[in-house]
């Protein structure tokens, strides 16, 4: 079975999730939605992810998902966000997501998340300050939500 792992990332560390979920995954390609326009029907499963920000995913995963959405429809499907709120988990998919794509997904988590603040501007710097009250590098990616993300995908 061929794997899409299709992401949106603001500084990367959805880039770094996709990599990730890849390593667990025979047969996976990753591919940057703004980078690439990739073929569909090569692939048996999809796997989407996006960063969050401010509640939402980057907007070309959503421009992406609106124009293929029948045919990702037809396709294994899994979904994941990377954002370091997880207790807000459920909402941040119900308003991102069609109902058709989160009832079709065979997993939908939010993977974690990567605060790194040599990669934001002063806006988000403040903004980050305020929400995390830390000025630090923050991550909360961990390898067993990913595993258990896999599996559950492979149920
Ligand atoms: C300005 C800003 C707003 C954010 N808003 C949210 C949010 O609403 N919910 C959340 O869970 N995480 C939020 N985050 C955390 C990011 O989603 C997290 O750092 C993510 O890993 C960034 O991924 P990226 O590097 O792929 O863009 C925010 C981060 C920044 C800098």
């Amino acid at each position: 079975m061929k794997t899409l792992i299709l992401y949106a990332t603001k500084h990367g560390a959805t880039r770094k999730i996709a990599k990730l979920i890849a390593q667990e995954i025979p047969d996976s390609v990753v591919k940057d939605v703004e980078e690439s326009d990739p073929h569909l029907p090569s692939y048996d499963c999809v796997i989407l992810g996006s960063s969050l920000m401010a509640g939402q995913i980057r907007k070309p995963l959503k421009n992406y998902i609106a124009k293929h959405q029948s045919e990702l429809l037809t396709k294994k499907l899994g979904l994941f966000l990377s954002g370091l709120a997880e207790e807000e988990e459920e909402k941040y998919f119900t308003h991102n997501f069609p109902p058709e794509i989160l009832q079709a997904a065979a997993t939908k988590h939010i993977l974690g998340g990567i605060y790194d603040p040599q990669q934001c501007n002063a806006l988000e710097k403040v903004v980050m300050r305020i929400v995390t009250k830390s000025n630090s590098y923050i991550s909360t990616v961990k390898s067993d939500k990913i595993a258990a993300f896999v599996h559950e995908l492979n149920q």
